[in-house]
């Protein structure tokens, strides 16, 4: 028999798998147990990397043999069928303690099924979001488990060992149990998608505004990225912009399709945030324009609808190109705000206990939104766990008081120009309702009541209200 001698097993072993099995391998103290169902990804794994000492498997018998009790094993399959399909192989040989960690995409009710039933068999169940992609799997990813606080006893030091570390400190913290980790990676690729299409937004109302050639305006962004922006996206951005095409010896953003695809991640943000009743609306315009991005026979049809007549010229290049600096700042902060605002409701309705400032402490490396400006939210909600809307907090109240007005004035050249900003212009639309002291909601709640008796509140005395509106009959 097989000696149990692996301290973490991984099950699944593509890319994503591989890398983590091989940055989990590299750390101190651990004994890394592989298992792929085709063995010849095994295979692969383990002759070149003789150096990561794998105890690895034929079958899934095996594997579950070669681990320590109790056993953790993660899961690195096909999000879906191939995850339950592991789950319930894993399950019938597990015994009680023992700790299924699902390290892939799942939609976090799926965790939350996932986890219930492997409760009901005695097992730990712990779904995780890992960010960062291959390099992050390899190098330090940013991790998001959710499962049982018993669970994450054994699995903090493992998880603790193959993060990113910023500032010192590993990227990961149990967020919450069940799905709360799940939960929260999405959102956190939620905003990642309003993150990218704000600095999409810039580069174009840039390109354009000014004529800037793309490698011109990647020494924009890596201006950008030495301020308050700096940030892996902004970075990356800069180089993009600055590629140069092999082929046609064009910027390479000038030969590459204008269409841009998801993995379901945003979208999922989005629906959930609608069912939770909270306005992620920079999050949901950045989905949508990913959408209308990939619609081209609507977009050939509509290509000869009038623009403005008046063609657009900016008069101060310098003076534009810092109100869209601050313009784009502005919007992601309403970005992130509205985020955790979802992170919000999603734990109080599904009974999270999650701590708003350890999620963006551990967001600050590892992941796609990595940025500094995520201790600012830290320490948001350090001075106020009961923060009820991230933009208050004074520093971003600062902020945003310093780049409204380029905020505005980006805004409305855009509208002018014809310019597409849905990112931009219905941050500031965000901005300004929620900052309204009366809306036309009282108007809505009229139209409401008239046509379907829905009734009304007043302003000046308690009690539910119905007119017998002159439409009455
Ligand atoms: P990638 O796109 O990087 O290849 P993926 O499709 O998310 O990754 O996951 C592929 C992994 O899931 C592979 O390890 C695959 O196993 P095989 O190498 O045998 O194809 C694994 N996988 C998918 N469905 C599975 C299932 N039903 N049972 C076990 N493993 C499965």
């Amino acid at each position: 028999p097989t000696a149990a001698t692996a301290n973490i097993g991984v099950v699944g072993l593509a890319v994503m798998g591989s890398n983590l099995a091989r940055n989990l391998a590299s750390r101190e103290g651990n004994t890394v147990a592989v298992y792929n169902r085709t063995w010849a990804k095994t295979e692969t794994l383990i002759t070149e990397h003789p150096e990561a000492g794998f105890v690895a498997s034929k079958t899934i018998e095996e594997f579950v043999a070669s681990l320590e009790k109790p056993r953790a094993a993660l899961i690195m399959v096909q999000a879906g069928a191939g995850t339950d399909a592991v789950i319930d192989e894993l399950s019938a040989l597990f015994e009680e303690g023992d700790i299924i960690i699902d390290g892939g995409n799942a939609l976090f009710t799926d965790t939350i099924r996932r986890e219930k039933a492997a409760r009901e068999k005695g097992l730990n169940f712990v779904g995780t979001g890992i960010s960062g992609g291959e390099e992050g799997a390899l190098n330090g990813p940013s991790i998001m488990p959710g499962g049982s606080a018993e669970a994450y006893e054994k699995l903090g030091p493992i998880f603790a060992s193959i993060a990113a570390v910023a500032e010192g400190e590993p990227c990961v913290t149990h967020v919450g149990t069940d799905g709360a980790g799940h939960f929260v990676k999405m959102i956190h690729n939620g905003i990642e998608y309003a993150d990218m299409q704000l600095i999409a937004e810039a580069y174009d109302l840039i390109r354009q505004g000014t004529g800037a050639a793309p490698a011109e305006i990647a020494d924009i962004f890596a201006e950008w990225n030495k301020g308050e922006l700096e940030s892996y996206l902004i970075e990356i951005t800069a180089e993009v912009l600055r590629q140069t095409d092999a082929e046609t010896g064009k910027p390479l953003v000038d030969v590459i399709l204008d269409q841009a695809g998801s993995k379901g991640t945003g979208v999922w943000t989005v629906q959930n945030a609608l069912d939770l009743g909270i306005p992620v609306s920079g999050i949901a315009e950045a989905v949508f324009a990913r959408a209308l991005s990939s619609k081209p026979a609507q977009r050939a049809a509509a290509s000869s609808l009038p623009g403005p007549a008046e063609p657009w010229t900016v008069d101060d290049k310098a003076t534009f190109v810092e109100d869209v600096r601050r313009a784009l700042y502005a919007s992601k902060i309403v970005a992130y705000s509205q985020g955790f605002d979802a992170i919000i409701a999603g734990a109080e309705k599904y009974g999270w206990d999650i701590k708003k400032g350890e999620i963006a402490k551990i967001w600050r490396g590892g992941c796609i939104i990595r940025a500094q400006f995520l201790n600012r939210i830290t320490d948001a909600y350090n001075d106020d766990p009961e923060l009820v809307a991230l933009l208050t907090a004074p520093y971003f109240r600062a902020a945003i008081e310093g780049a409204q007005e380029s905020w505005r004035q980006v805004v409305a050249h855009a509208a002018k120009a014809g310019i597409p900003s849905p990112a931009f212009s219905s941050s500031l639309a965000y901005y300004d309702g929620i900052r309204a002291p009366r809306l036309p909601a009282a108007l809505v709640q009229g139209q409401r009541d008239f046509f379907g008796a829905h009734t009304y509140q007043r302003v000046d005395k308690e009690g539910t209200f119905h007119t017998l509106w002159s439409g009455d009959r």
